[in-house]
């Protein structure tokens, strides 16, 4: 194994003693590539706040490893006690971001677990609630996979493509979901040109999906995000691949700030626009995109962050909202591990749950 290539390493996993979360420390990247342990609760809230772990699948999985390791630290055999200490713990660790729906998907089914064996020992439950953690990281490995044999069906060798954010392997287990078909489409003998925009204000295209391209031998090229219309214009972008925090029953999407100007621009130019995620991003009670709520982030990571002096006055007010929803007119398809879903999206991703 290459230790070069992301989608090679466990960005989350279970600890071999089962008492802590590993995972690689993503506001670390691109600099230094290191693991950490966490167990304690407020560790593990303020990993997913501040984004030591983030993308939307990676949350889910890393939510299901926290609720395990603190449903450990649960000392009762009293059903009654466990599982009101159990959900307590799922109310805390749902309430650290607010968009990615893969937190609170991987939270319910988690809770499903102690919900469903109320007249079982605690012990047992506790087997079951490991099961079903290891259970969803699996399950994403498959996913990324599915999803980046159906993403590939839209690219042909040499073509260029414009991402924004990370939806690479650091999001998820293994390949990502809007990285994966160019990962996967690189071990086969493709070879694709991606623009990666930068990611204002956090970085993930810079610091995170530059980093797994550039590892992976892929011909990545950095754009800051007010470039990305030139690109196109350029005539370098074939298509548009990104991920997705959380999927309306009408296909709007939720995705990193600045991926509606993408579509938008793409659309200007004719550029087809594709969201890839996996069905548990997709979330059918959120009829519209203005059901999603949209988490506000600290005015400092506009102010100061990643500069050696601020770059603004302290006062000065900020608007930082950390994603923005992409109205379903634009997107070209949804691409998950179940199909490829085409407009009328209130039809096609009904299917999927069908
Ligand atoms: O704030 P982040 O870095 O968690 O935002 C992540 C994104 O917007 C990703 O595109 C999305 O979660 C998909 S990851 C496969």
């Amino acid at each position: 194994m290459s230790e070069n290539r992301i989608e090679q390493l466990d960005n989350v996993i279970l600890s071999p003693d089962k008492n802590s979360v590993v995972i690689i420390d993503q506001t670390l990247l691109p600099n230094r590539l290191a693991y950490t342990n966490l167990s304690r609760a407020d560790d593990l809230y303020e990993a997913i706040v501040k984004l030591r772990v983030r993308g939307a699948p990676a949350i889910g999985i890393f939510a299901g490893f926290a609720s395990y390791v603190l449903a450990k630290q649960i000392h009762t055999e009293d059903y009654e006690e466990f599982s009101q200490a159990f959900y307590r713990n799922t109310r805390y660790l749902n309430s650290a971001r607010p968009t990615a729906v893969n937190l609170n998907w991987a939270l319910c089914r988690m809770d499903g677990v102690v919900r469903d064996n109320a007249q079982k020992p605690v012990s047992e439950i506790l087997q079951r609630l490991e099961k079903e953690c290891l259970a969803i990281r699996e399950e994403d490995i498959v996913m990324c996979t599915a999803i980046s044999e159906n993403g590939l069906k839209m690219l042909k060798d040499g073509d260029g493509i414009l991402t924004h954010c990370n939806a690479g392997p650091l999001a998820t287990s293994r390949y990502g979901t809007a990285i994966g078909p160019i990962l996967m489409g690189q071990e086969r003998g493709l070879h694709f040109k991606v623009f990666a925009d930068e990611t204002r204000p956090l970085l993930q295209g810079a610091r995170l999906t530059a980093f797994e391209l550039q590892k992976a031998g892929v011909d990545v090229t950095l754009i800051c995000d007010n470039m990305a219309s030139i690109v196109m214009k350029n005539g370098w972008v074939r298509a548009c691949f990104v991920g997705c925090d959380r999927v309306a029953a009408n296909g709007d999407t939720a995705n990193k700030i600045g991926t509606s100007g993408v579509a938008i621009l793409a659309r200007h130019y004719g550029i087809p626009f594709y969201v890839l995620g996996p069905t548990s991003t997709i979330d059918m009670e959120c009829t519209t995109g203005d059901d999603i709520e949209i988490e506000l982030r600290a005015p400092e990571e506009i102010r100061e962050k990643f500069y050696v002096e601020p770059k603004a006055l302290p006062e000065v007010k900020c608007y930082n909202p950390a994603f923005d929803v992409t109205d379903h007119s634009l997107i070209t398809a949804i691409i998950t591990e179940k199909g490829i879903c085409y407009p009328p999206y209130s039809e096609s991703l009904r299917l999927l749950f069908d």
